[in-house]
């Protein structure tokens, strides 16, 4: 059974941390349903760790519809949320709610997560007013990293502080169950969470919000070198990864793979056919 917003609102008033991991493909999504992970966001990260561009903008619907979707097969347990790309929800409240209905019918995906807190509440409203579950993101944004200055930290001085403490409660008020603090200070985001009736999800938040979301690629070290302050390596699969890429292409150069227990080697025909194709096949 799928785990629901029943269950994780649930898991917040008993106290229950939640996980969250992002994905963006069937094969990992059946690792991460299995090894218990609570909730999924196929997030607009793609268009950086999947993609290979600079930031999340580039990223469209049909993308998302794409990954999400591969993701949706990989799970049997594991709830899973569809973000919503830069510029599928912000021009209009219509917009928002035909984007957000489109991946919901077309992923199997059982929320979308937008960006924004006052400025989409009345987005956030007529979403669920839809049907359709919202995780909301405040704090840092990247879908605003062009009006931020790249992707800084959020809610250090004191009136942006009690900016995104309004942010939470608008999008509380509009509806959200659930709400990603990116990169805002611990004791910010430890208040918020206190605050709200949402589960609250940090990342770069400290360790007082309901539960925590990584990028897997970070805390697999598949990105190199490349480490946020706010990721942890949970292992060097980028490193195994790697190493197995080099033996294999060193094995098929020198011929040592395949062996004949990797082969088809059965046949209904004989060494003389054999013999016969060698001879009229010159
Ligand atoms: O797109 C994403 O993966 C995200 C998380 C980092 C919260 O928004």
């Amino acid at each position: 059974m799928k785990k629901t917003v029943p269950d994780l609102l649930e898991m917040k008033r008993n106290g229950k941390r939640v996980s969250m991991l992002t994905c963006y493909d069937y094969s990992t999504a059946r690792i991460i349903d299995g090894a218990g992970i609570d909730t999924i966001l196929v997030g607009d990260s793609l268009g950086m760790t999947m993609q290979g561009y600079a930031n999340t903008l580039p990223v469209t619907m049909d993308e998302m519809v794409i990954y999400a979707r591969s993701v949706v097969r990989g799970t049997e347990k594991t709830f899973v949320i569809a973000d919503m790309p830069f510029m599928s929800y912000q021009a209009s409240v219509e917009q928002a709610v035909l984007n957000a209905g489109r991946l919901i019918k077309e992923t199997g995906a059982q929320a979308v997560k937008l960006e924004g807190g006052a400025g989409v509440r009345e987005h956030i409203r007529a979403i669920v007013g839809s049907g359709i579950p919202v995780c909301a993101h405040i704090g840092m944004t990247p879908q605003s990293c062009n009006i931020m200055g790249g992707f800084k930290v959020q809610g250090k001085d004191e009136i942006n502080a009690e900016r995104i403490i309004g942010d939470a409660f608008a999008v509380q008020e509009a509806g959200a169950f659930m709400c990603v603090l990116e990169c805002v200070p611990p004791k910010l985001a430890a208040l918020i969470t206190g605050k709200v009736n949402m589960v609250t999800i940090g990342i770069g938040a400290g360790a007082g919000c309901d539960g925590q979301v990584l990028v897997y690629q970070d805390m697999l070290q598949m990105s190199g070198d490349f480490k946020p302050k706010f990721s942890k390596h949970f292992a060097n699969i980028g490193t195994a990864m790697g190493e197995a890429f080099t033996k294999y292409n060193m094995e098929v150069k020198s011929g040592t793979f395949p062996e004949e227990s990797h082969s088809f080697v059965k046949s209904d025909c004989s060494d003389k056919f054999y013999a016969a194709m060698n001879d009229k096949y010159r």
